[in-house]
């Protein structure tokens, strides 16, 4: 069986943009593949959290990872942190990329430039590739199922891995990061051309997963079209129409082409409310699950059951590492 790790960091509430590009896809690939994932928490750190907000948001996200379907008997659930080869792994890693390859991310480079005047940016944020270099590595992957905007950190994983090979001899296997399709860039229904994302400053372009559903449904309604009330896929002419094809294909399971077909003729209007009531039913599901496990007792167990899992692989593979690189003298 091929296997798959990912992981979502517990920072603000998970928003649509999380479950269509990263949870809906755990759960379709529990079957078929040994998945790992987990809660990145040590990731959560490079920008501050209120200890409390920190807490409720790690269960949260770990409730609506099995209010979403991930079954903790066929996939390893756990905490980032409770596995401390992470961090180990990745000093070692950290050591192995370059300041120049650390700022040419995305990611990092997108923060830098949003820099108020007299803040700046703290050293987590331009090393967060390490870490997630030793999360993935650790655990000999073959693909890290991810949105589209982690792709990159993905690859850089796969170049690290490249790197400690012909440095050390073969240790690592080479990840392959798996965005889906349809669905890894979910857009600000205000703003279609910005990534929908949890830090959005006024909330209005994003849903999130546990928000009341009325407040969802009506994040639609208002969701930012075009005047041309026609409905048909094109990014670049249409992104925000074409955003919400995505959105009512993904979860309604209906491909972009049928909808587009079925849609013909029809408003604007009547198109958003039939979507506003799919992802209706959708949250509905979800918080029905959410409630009776966030209030239930067997989180806990399910996390220590996983993360004894996940240490059992990652103490070997550390080891394999630190005997590789002469840090121990141990044979
Ligand atoms: P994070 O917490 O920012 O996002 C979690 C997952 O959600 C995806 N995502 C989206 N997909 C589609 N449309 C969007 N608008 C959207 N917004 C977010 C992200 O691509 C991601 O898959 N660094 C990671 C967490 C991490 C990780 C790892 C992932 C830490 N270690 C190892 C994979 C493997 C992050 O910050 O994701």
């Amino acid at each position: 069986m091929k296997r798959m790790l990912s992981g979502i960091k517990p920072t603000g509430r998970v928003t649509l943009g999380n479950y269509i590009g990263a949870i809906k896809p755990f759960v379709s690939y529990q079957d078929e593949y040994e998945m790992i994932v987990f809660v990145a928490n040590l990731h959560s750190m490079t920008i501050y959290q209120e200890p409390k907000d920190l807490r409720k948001n790690t269960k949260d996200l770990i409730s609506l990872y099995l209010a979403a379907g991930l079954d903790p008997k066929k996939v390893t659930l756990f905490l980032q942190s409770d596995v401390l080869e992470h961090a180990q792994l990745g000093w070692y890693l950290g050591c192995m990329v370059s300041m120049g390859e650390l700022s040419r991310m995305t990611q990092y480079k997108d923060k830098a430039s949003k820099l108020k005047k007299d803040e700046s940016i703290g050293a987590g944020i331009f090393n967060y590739p390490s870490l997630m270099n030793a999360d993935i590595l650790l655990y000999d992957p073959d693909y890290v199922p991810v949105g589209e905007d982690q792709k990159q950190h993905c690859e850089l994983a796969r170049d690290i891995a490249e790197r400690f090979n012909n440095r050390y001899s073969e240790t690592f296997k080479l990840p392959e990061p798996l965005v889906p399709k349809v669905g890894g860039r979910i857009m600000d229904l205000q703003n279609p051309t910005k990534k929908m994302s949890k830090s959005d400053e006024t909330g209005k372009g994003c849903i999130y997963i546990l928000d009341d559903i009325n407040v969802s449904k009506k994040k639609i309604m208002s969701a930012v079209t075009d005047s041309d009330n026609r409905i048909y896929y094109d990014v670049k002419n249409k992104p925000g129409i074409s955003n919400l094809l995505t959105i009512y294909s993904i979860l309604s399971g209906e491909s972009i082409d049928s909808l587009v077909d079925r849609y013909q003729g029809k408003g604007y209007g009547e198109f958003k409310k039939d979507l506003a009531e799919v992802v209706g039913q959708e949250l509905q599901k979800i918080h029905d699950k959410y409630n009776e496990i966030n209030q239930g007792n067997y989180i806990d167990e399910i996390l220590t059951e996983g993360a004894n899992k996940a240490r059992y692989m990652a103490r070997k593979k550390l080891a394999k590492v630190e005997r590789k690189i002469g840090i121990t003298i141990k044979k």
